[in-house]
């Protein structure tokens, strides 16, 4: 009892401290696995392997990692590389290993002090994104960067703000043991960690017919569970398939964007209003990477991936993920379009795009009118569905 009230006051410390965006060390990180809840396993077994889109029909979630896998199909112009790590990812696939994968994102044993687990930093109802500018760890301390929104990440080769991972793969195991995020110190920790529980066993005996637990295995089923975070089912995919339509306010925004004067589609292109690392493949202008300076200031602390550049962001469930940038510096998507429309700083590296004829940041100067289409426009990129998802939703939330 008493040391289910002490979690009591730390959980809720921690909560706290998450909530009003404060910087504090909670101080102890002798919080007990066993005091943790279990996952509710009962109507667990979900399809992890179709997902629906705008269209009515469903995507397959295997055929999307054979894609990665060889970085040939969606979005991901013919380099012949091959990744082998994506490859077994696609051949090991299944409901059982992606719904293991679920049950480990929102677990907090996977951080050091049971404090932390990837879903207290990316929230379904938030687009997988949280509410603050940086997010704060298992010790209390605070990211470099904002938490960044899940969507498709198995359609990117640059994932993470400076593009530093290059497929869920690579991904999955960094937030683990990263020294701020989860703290993990060994393998060997995480797997005893894991296969002391009640429940584990059985469930990677399901996905991967062993019970061992297993730094491969658990990156495997995490990449799993995020590979099947398709969000494809916008009212702009709708309207794109030609089962809904857009408002007036909401097509004259979607005009704007993608014309040649705001030029939004130039970097955010794409199913996803984004960009691959490789130009080309189905991307508008074939000179565009996957990172741009976007000149939000005239030096640069954080450098991104070099230059000031950093990932250009999924639009997809853009409405949720406030707030915005790499620094999180932005409160609101008024604010965003603001410092396109007037706020587009001189900076050695600021890409071309956004300059005009003089080599000046471009003044875009919407009107009152025009700033509201546009946001009414992007709106129109959030997934319902998506965040409703049963089969994305936190094991131990009840
Ligand atoms: C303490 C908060 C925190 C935790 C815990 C956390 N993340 Fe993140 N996540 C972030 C931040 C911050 C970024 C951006 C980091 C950067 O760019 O350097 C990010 C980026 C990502 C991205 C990149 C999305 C994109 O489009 O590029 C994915 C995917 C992701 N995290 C998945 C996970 C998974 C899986 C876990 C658990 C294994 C996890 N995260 C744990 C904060 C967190
Ligand atoms: C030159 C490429 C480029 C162009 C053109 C561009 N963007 Fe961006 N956009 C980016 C990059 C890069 C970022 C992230 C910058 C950062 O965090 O440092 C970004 C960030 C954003 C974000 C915040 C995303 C998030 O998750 O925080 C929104 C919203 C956005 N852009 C909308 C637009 C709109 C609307 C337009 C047109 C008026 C536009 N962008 C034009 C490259 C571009």
């Amino acid at each position: 009892m008493k040391t289910k009230q002490l979690t009591g006051i730390i959980l809720a410390g921690v909560t706290g401290l998450v909530m009003m965006g404060m910087v504090a060390c909670d101080g102890d990180n002798t919080v007990t696995g066993s005091v943790l809840k279990s996952p509710n396993l009962v109507g667990a077994d979900f399809d992890y392997e179709r997902s629906l889109t705008g269209s009515g029909d469903y995507l397959n979630v295997k055929d999307l990692l054979k894609d990665k896998a060889f970085r040939n199909g969606f979005g991901f112009p013919n380099t012949g590389n091959e990744d082998l790590d994506m490859q077994e990812a696609a051949n090991t696939f299944s409901n059982a290993s992606a719904k293991l994968g679920r049950i480990l994102f929102y677990d907090k044993r996977m951080s050091l002090n049971n404090t932390v687990a990837c879903g207290s930093c990316h929230h379904q109802s938030l687009g997988f994104s949280d509410r603050m500018s940086v997010s704060v760890g298992f010790g209390g301390r605070t990211t470099h960067r904002n938490s960044m929104s899940i969507n498709n990440p198995v359609t990117f080769n640059n994932l993470f703000w400076d593009s530093r991972a290059q497929s869920p793969m690579d991904l999955s195991l960094r937030p683990v043991f990263d020294h701020i995020e989860m703290g993990m110190e060994s393998d060997e920790m995480l797997e005893k960690k894991l296969a002391a529980t009640d429940y584990y066993g059985a469930l990677f005996q399901e996905a991967f017919g062993s019970k061992e637990v297993t730094r491969r295995k658990v990156s495997l089923a995490i990449t799993h569970f995020v590979s099947s975070m398709v969000s494809m089912n916008s009212k702009n995919d709708k309207v794109a398939s030609g089962t809904a339509q857009f408002t007036a306010m909401e097509k004259m925004g979607r005009d704007l964007f993608f014309s040649d004067r705001a030029g939004c589609f130039n970097c955010h292109a794409g199913s996803n209003f984004s960009a691959p690392d490789q130009p080309g493949g189905l991307y508008s202008a074939p000179t565009v990477a996957g990172t741009a300076n976007i000149g939000l200031d005239r030096t640069y602390t954080d450098n991104g991936k070099g230059n000031g550049k950093f990932r250009i962001p999924s639009l997809r469930n853009i409405e949720l993920s406030a707030p915005y940038m790499h620094d999180g510096r932005f409160a609101t998507l008024d604010a965003v379009i603001d410092h396109y429309s007037r706020g587009i700083q001189a900076h050695p590296h600021l890409d071309g795009l956004l300059k005009d004829n003089n080599g000046q940041p471009k003044r875009m100067n919407f009107s009152a009118e025009e700033k509201d289409a546009l946001i009414a426009f992007l709106r129109t990129l959030t997934d319902v569905s998506f965040i409703s998802e049963p089969k994305y939703s936190d094991p131990f939330a009840n």
